[in-house]
């Protein structure tokens, strides 16, 4: 398994480039199901999640290309998508286990052909994250489920139906699965209490131009006009707000200068308020960002994660690991997910001081050093979390299992030794 090698203490300071997002690109791939036309996605970020969810729609019956592509002179891959005619109806328990996202296949493939068989999801590093909210929406849109053996199996006598749905919680996941069912459905569904984040704006744009008729975009109610048929459609995947938030981070703690260019600052309000609060200089326009923390004394400030546009889950270990150097306590809360403290363990290793309280917050007191040490995550962003560190430590920090950034952070050494990071990937086959 590669490593990645950091000798901290280079404040960072020049440009980089924001990718499309993950999140966003995911539930999009499979947005390509609902019609037999091409779907084209540009700005798509190159991510190892990304290729997991081709080789699921591949094995499917999708085709797929890939072009090389340029977004501002910057590279970035499309791909186009066409699903002419599924030649399979299941999400196989190995293509899920490896990316639970896999999920998004089911409301697509449930709307245009009553059909899906996907493995259920266990649990992940972060929490149990059932999936009883996708599966009790589809239901009351007359979908039939049962769960053996491992698998749902979910079907439906001719087309969903619309219904009028109130998520219990804000689901992500459930928002986007029911979003794509519904826009091939009979009549309308009204979905309340519905997620805000800006991916599913995204989703509900693409849907809207491959002819799906969807209002209440931005907002936590969606009305949506079922149609007969979708067609094919070309879209840009809007930029990865958390690989900007994980960046302004990383100027921050290293007390340096980014511009993050092709970011959108109104997807990231809320943490650019905090860092605002914390005595660093923040700069916008339309789609870049500039954080500045040269020559800044930074003090610590409260964090309480919220479904959008409340302060992300997804960047909560990031702006945990920058708070460990600012001035006085700061107290991290997390309310969407049970188990996402994980990364401070490993904070602790370095020299942190972070007192865990059950598994809702933690209190961060800055302390004036960390020291490198080999540590490794059990998630993606706990994974940045610990880059961060490294970046700040005295000596050599060594973070092991690196596939976890390869999920979802787009060139990440790359990115970061432009703007002056001494960081480098060790590959397996390097013996080290
Ligand atoms: C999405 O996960 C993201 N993943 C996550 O990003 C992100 O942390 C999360 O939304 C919250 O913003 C993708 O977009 C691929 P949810 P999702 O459904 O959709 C509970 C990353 O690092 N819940 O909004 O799975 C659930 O357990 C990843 O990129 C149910 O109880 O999240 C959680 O506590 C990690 N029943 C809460 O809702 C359900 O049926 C919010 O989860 C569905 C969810």
């Amino acid at each position: 398994m590669d490593k990645i090698k950091i000798h901290g203490g280079n404040a960072l300071n020049g440009k980089i480039f924001i990718s499309g997002a993950k999140n966003a690109a995911l539930p999009l791939i499979c947005a390509s199901l609902l019609t037999d036309e091409t779907v084209t996605l540009t700005n798509m970020p190159m991510l190892s999640d990304i290729k997991a969810m081709n080789a699921l729609l591949e094995y499917l019956g999708t085709a797929i290309n890939d072009f090389d592509d340029f977004v501002d002179g910057h590279a970035t891959k499309t791909y186009s998508y066409r699903t002419k005619e599924a030649t399979s109806f299941t999400a196989p328990y190995d293509y899920v286990r490896k990316m639970r996202a896999s999920y998004y296949v089911l409301g697509p493939l449930l709307a245009r052909y009553g059909k899906c068989e996907l493995s259920l999801p266990g649990g992940c590093a972060i929490g149990a994250r059932p999936m009883d909210i996708h599966l009790s929406s589809l239901e009351q849109m007359g979908a039939h489920i049962e769960i053996k053996n491992g698998y749902i199996n979910a079907e439906v006598d001719g087309r969903l139906k619309g219904a009028h749905i109130i998520f219990p919680i804000v689901s992500v996941g459930a928002t986007c699965n029911v979003l794509m069912a519904a826009v091939l459905a009979e009549g309308e569904t009204i979905l309340e209490n519905a997620a805000k984040e800006p991916e599913i704006g995204d989703l509900a744009d693409l849907l809207n131009a491959m002819g799906a008729q969807i209002e209440g975009i931005g907002t936590s109610k969606l009305t949506i006009n079922g149609v007969e048929k979708l067609h094919g459609a070309l879209h840009k995947v809007i930029a990865d707000r958390i690989e900007a938030g994980s960046y302004a981070a990383a100027a921050a703690i290293t007390r340096g200068c980014i511009e993050l260019i092709n970011a959108r600052p109104e997807t990231l309000s809320r943490p650019l308020q905090v860092l605002r609060n914390m005595g660093v200089a923040v700069e916008t326009t339309d789609n870049s960002i500039i954080i500045d923390a040269r020559g800044k004394t930074l003090v610590g400030q409260d964090i309480m994660t919220e479904p959008f546009p409340g302060f992300p889950t997804d960047l909560q270990a990031q702006f945990l690991a920058l708070m460990m150097t600012a001035e006085g306590a700061s107290m991290v809360t997390e309310t969407i997910f049970e188990n996402r403290f994980m990364h401070v363990p490993e904070l602790l290793r370095m020299g942190a001081n972070i007192n865990v309280h059950g598994h809702a917050s933690a209190i961060v007191r800055g302390v004036k050093k960390l020291s490198g040490a080999p540590v490794m995550a059990t998630d993606l962003r706990a994974s940045f979390a610990l880059i961060l560190a490294g970046l700040v430590a005295e000596g050599e920090t060594i973070v092991n299992r690196v596939y976890h950034l390869d999920r979802g952070y787009e060139k990440l050494e790359e990115k970061l030794k432009s703007v002056g990071a001494d960081i480098e990937r060790i590959k397996e086959d390097d013996g080290e």
